[in-house]
């Protein structure tokens, strides 16, 4: 089999390891590997490496953060760009590719799924995303390691915040998920956590869906002040809050917002960090700061967890290839690595339940 791969979206750390385990297993089925560079605009502009994917070029990469193949949010099937997606198909059979393998996310799979089930073009997709909010997954490399580098500015931020007698807000990514700022507020003892899901209405399409929002959060952060000012009476000189990128602050209805090429929002430039902390400098009178750590979480050496889920996943897909299983995304179910149908697996993301959140919320009411 000729095989493509690629890396779509935004990067994280487990890319390299899943790629290396991918490659060497496709290795022993005698299957040919070949990089397509950053994404779908390796397809679409036709980027293909000029060497094959050999164990020499994949042994050394199991620490290495990023992906060796460049990545982009490049999108095949945006609406008006209908000349790419002939492209990609076009280079699809000019480099005469049996399979296309697509390590993403959403979207990414999204475009797999698509080619497969609208255009017959055989694939598998390898989940991905710091933001762990792909379904039928129960976990996405890239996301223990984002919080990793979460917690350890979370811990930096108390020691600071400690000195001063400041209340600290941490604005960490996401998207419309909150699994990385919860499981950063647990791990790093965080007082407060606001994260998208709890300010979600039933019907998210509903008319007044916006200003739900807006008083949920209103109501949140009500709670959260009257908590870190019990707090400060019973003597804890210092706070941490932990608040998701995905959580919407209201904002003048002309206020223009920018998009990527699926049509996401580009959501740090929404500033929710710092509205938050305005937010509990005016209603506690005590001194507030925020951070935004941004791209950090995405950079650097993929944690062990990450490593090994990376790898399986990547065996598992060629494993995939060589069973003629396509059309399917590779998962981790429990500890067992298993196939799904891609169909499942986009479209729907996966948020944090308000159950979990509720049985946690314990942690944060002290
Ligand atoms: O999906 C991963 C992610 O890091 C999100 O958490 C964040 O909203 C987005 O990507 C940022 O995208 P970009 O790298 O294009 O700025």
């Amino acid at each position: 089999m000729k095989i493509g791969v690629l890396t779509g979206g935004g990067d994280c750390p487990g890319l390299n390891p899943a790629i290396r385990g991918f490659v060497m297993r496709a290795l022993d089925y005698g299957d040919e590997c070949w990089g397509l560079r950053d994404g779908w605009r390796g397809l679409v502009e036709n980027i293909v490496e000029s060497e094959p994917l050999t164990v020499g070029r994949v042994e050394e990469i199991i620490r290495q953060g990023g992906t060796m193949l460049g990545s982009s949010r490049t999108n095949p099937f945006k609406e008006g760009q209908e000349a790419d997606l002939e492209k990609c198909l076009s280079h699809i059979r000019s480099n005469h590719f049996d399979v296309i393998a697509a390590l993403g996310g959403d979207d990414t799979l999204g475009v797999a799924n698509r080619l497969y089930h609208e255009h017959g073009i055989k694939t598998v997709g390898i989940p991905k995303t710091m933001d762990n909010d792909l379904s039928e997954t129960d976990y996405t490399f890239g996301f223990d390691s984002a919080v990793a580098v979460a917690t350890d500015a979370l811990d930096r931020l108390k020691d600071t915040a400690k000195s001063h007698s400041r209340i600290m807000v941490l604005e960490v990514m996401g998207r419309h998920a909150g699994w990385v700022a919860l499981y950063t507020a647990i791990a790093g003892g965080a007082d407060w956590i606001l994260i998208p899901e709890q300010m979600e209405p039933a019907d998210p399409k509903a008319p007044d869906a916006a200003a739900h929002r807006t008083q949920k959060l209103a109501a949140e952060l009500n709670e959260m002040v009257q908590h870190l000012k019990a707090a400060r009476a019973r003597g804890k000189n210092y706070g941490l809050v932990v608040v998701s990128e995905g959580v919407q602050a209201p904002k003048p209805a002309e206020t223009e917002v920018k998009v990527d090429a699926f049509g996401h929002i580009i959501l740090a430039e929404q500033g929710i960090g710092r509205y938050v902390a305005q937010w509990i400098e005016s209603e506690t009178k005590f001194e507030t700061r925020e951070a935004s750590i941004g791209h950090i979480q995405r950079g650097g050496a993929p944690t062990v967890f990450d490593r090994v889920l990376a790898t399986r996943l990547g065996i598992k897909a060629a494993d995939c290839i060589h069973e003629g299983q396509f059309g399917m995304m590779v998962a981790i179910r429990g500890n067992e690595i298993v196939a799904v149908d891609l169909r499942k697996a986009v479209g729907i993301s996966k948020t944090v339940p308000l159950s979990l959140y509720n049985e946690l919320k314990t942690l944060f009411n002290k």
